[in-house]
């Protein structure tokens, strides 16, 4: 039966005024914001000043209030509610990606402890229900891979550079005007959104935590023309992709990194703030979900579908976590990598197990060849902030 839902929300940025309009037109979700939580006293709202406050408590320690939604972009602070809010008794409905990716063992636990639950389809993909999906469509052994694009604003980047030519700088500028981008751009185009939201997938996919540490990621904040040059004359698209995939061993291999995407793939075709996640299994092929990653209505939608969801009491099983036969993550795999670079001590970094291609001009040098995931992770910190790009071919 559908339980009424009075809710106590944290934030009011993009996504939160995305979820209070989307709400307005719902009113089938009998779910109403009585209170909402803000920190900036000196911004104009849209309602009026008596359902704003400024203290936490105010939703926490309300016994009227049995949902809290965080909206917010403070990880730190989200994390603190949403576990007072859990350990009160409250269900929570969340769209925190890097609080989640951060804490979601302690989170599977406190729910279990408390009876509680904690939904979050919003924070991956946004208008695409791939949490859920993965979680309750595919509860068997067959899935082999999940591939995706899960930044829009990457995305929305890449789309202008190689369709309108327009510059990096521009095109983020407009990624972050229309509200996709996080607070700190960085998030999106360093590749640890897509890291972040690739931590929640695999947990619904294959029942494996992964502390975003441990695995590669490298963004699209280094591109140059000459790399889209490069995707153009060999007839391809670079594309941000976050990767899970089973290997032969039973391992699971995990990492984001540019790539170049030829036009049969099913992601070559997803531009701008969309993303697209392809499901691979061992009988079915390839399955395709695409839809809006980000923005405040295609967001917002998906936190009222949470929210719709725990009206009838829906909480994750978690399900995979428990299967007998666990896989392990490991970097071991072997990824063929396209790397621009300035000058041999970078090169120098990279231990290839195969080198296929080198070029060597005044302005373009590049390598393309084998290297094991392991390498690059072992490296990854010392190729901040250096003029290098790679992707994998
Ligand atoms: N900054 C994120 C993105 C928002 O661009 O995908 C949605 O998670």
């Amino acid at each position: 039966m559908n339980q009424p839902l009075n809710i106590g929300l944290f934030g009011f940025g993009v996504v939160a005024i995305g979820l209070y309009d989307v709400l307005q037109q719902s009113p089938a979700t009998h779910a109403v914001i009585s209170k909402i939580c803000i920190k900036n006293r000196n911004k104009q709202r849209k309602l009026s000043p008596e359902i704003f406050t400024f203290d936490p408590d105010d939703i926490l320690n309300d016994p009227q209030i049995n949902l809290v939604v965080e909206l917010i972009d403070d990880a730190d602070a989200a994390y603190q509610i949403v576990k007072s809010a859990l350990k009160m008794g409250k269900s929570v409905v969340s769209g925190n990606k890097k609080m989640l990716a951060a804490h979601l063992p302690e989170f599977i636990s406190i729910q279990k402890e408390y009876g509680v639950g904690l939904l979050y389809d919003a924070s991956a993909c946004g208008s695409i229900p791939v949490i859920r999906n993965l979680e309750e469509y595919y509860d068997n052994d067959l899935l082999q891979s999940v591939t995706g694009i899960l930044n829009g604003s990457s995305n929305y980047i890449l789309s202008k550079m190689f369709n309108q030519r327009l510059d990096y700088a521009d095109a983020l500028c407009q990624a972050q005007d229309l509200g996709f981008a996080e607070r700190d751009p960085a998030l999106d185009v360093d590749g640890l959104d897509a890291l972040n939201k690739l931590v929640i997938i695999t947990v619904h996919a294959f029942g494996i935590y992964v502390s975003p540490g441990e695995m590669f990621n490298f963004g699209i904040s280094n591109i140059h023309d000459l790399d889209m040059q490069y995707a153009r004359e060999k007839g391809r698209k670079i594309k941000l992709v976050a990767q899970v995939k089973k290997n032969l061993d039973d391992g699971l291999s995990l990492y984001v990194m540019p790539r170049f995407v030829s036009p049969d793939k099913y992601i070559y075709n997803v531009e701008d703030e969309f993303n697209g996640v392809v499901i691979k299994g061992a009988f079915y092929d390839k399955q395709f979900m695409f839809g809006k990653g980000a923005g405040a209505y295609p967001t917002g939608s998906a936190v009222l579908s949470d929210i719709t969801a725990r009206g009838y009491h829906y909480r994750y099983e978690y399900k995979k976590m428990k299967l007998q036969k666990r896989l392990k993550f490991s970097n071991r795999g072997v990824v063929n990598i396209y790397l621009r670079y300035t000058d041999e001590n970078e090169l120098a970094l990279f231990r290839f197990e195969e080198i296929r291609e080198r070029y060597n001009s005044a302005h373009f040098k590049y390598v393309t060849g084998l290297i094991t995931l392991e390498n690059l992770q072992q490296i990854k910190n010392e190729l901040k902030g250096r003029n290098i790009f790679l992707a994998e071919i």
